[in-house]
């Protein structure tokens, strides 16, 4: 998916203006309703170093990566099935953003934050709550969070199917570069961040050094290794 058409924005001075997502940091609201933050243009690694291709990602796996912060997670999933085209979703107070689908071949692949939007259980180094379920498991084909068992639809922009969650889990927008490799680029929906950051300074400390540490944003390459080797503990409940 290549992402390189204008966005139109309402500037402070009530002017409708133009502007590229790509050399925009800042939360936009476009006139289709998206809503849309930029953020650097990060090429996927696999987790030997080689950029990584559709064909790389097991399909149904879990892999995880750091964006758009060096302290935030990003679920990956290559999806068994095409992903939906244009779903409108709606965030907790009610404004509509449009979820494009997924990239690749078969628009299959996707990514979400790995924050829940309900009370922020995150996918971390010590063990992650948050998995997309595969074929034969509870919630088959779907991203659940276990900490109060909320249940998204991947194929459908992480909309909630079942659970206490507000909104949909924010997604990572991804393009593929000519070469076929795979870039994160963007946030499109309502993530948590800032909640996240102030909430768990701890961890944070704990797991990357610092809140700056943690903080900083992604710029250039991520690693995305399966949620196996990232996190000490994978829950299912
Ligand atoms: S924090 Fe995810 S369902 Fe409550």
């Amino acid at each position: 998916m290549k992402r390189r058409s204008f966005l139109k924005v309402v500037s402070a001075t009530g002017m409708m203006i133009a502007i590229n997502p790509s050399m925009i940091n800042q939360v936009l609201r476009a006139d289709d309703g998206r809503l849309y933050k930029s953020y650097a243009r990060v090429q996927l690694l696999n987790a030997e170093g080689t950029p990584m291709t559709e064909q790389m990602l097991e399909t149904s796996e879990n892999y995880v990566f750091n964006y758009p912060y060096e302290g935030t997670t990003t679920l990956l999933i290559n999806l068994p099935n095409e992903s939906a085209k244009d779903v409108s979703l709606k965030d907790e107070f009610g404004e509509a953003y449009l979820w494009k689908g997924g990239v690749g071949s078969r628009r299959t692949i996707v990514a979400y934050s790995g924050i829940c939007p309900h009370q922020l259980t995150h996918i971390n180094k010590k063990d992650s709550f948050i998995t997309y379920r595969k074929k034969g498991e509870r919630f088959e084909g779907h991203v659940v969070c276990d900490g109060h068992t909320s249940v998204y639809d991947p194929e459908h922009g992480c909309k909630v199917m079942k659970g206490k969650a507000p909104q949909p889990m924010a997604s990572i927008v991804l393009e593929v570069g000519d070469d076929n490799t795979l870039y994160a680029v963007g946030v499109l929906g309502p993530d948590k961040y800032h909640e996240f950051f102030k909430s768990f300074r701890r961890e944070l400390k704990e797991q990357f050094g610092s809140k700056r540490n943690a903080k900083k944003e992604v710029v250039s390459t991520a690693v995305a290794m399966r949620l196996s080797a990232y996190t000490q503990e994978v829950i299912q409940l």
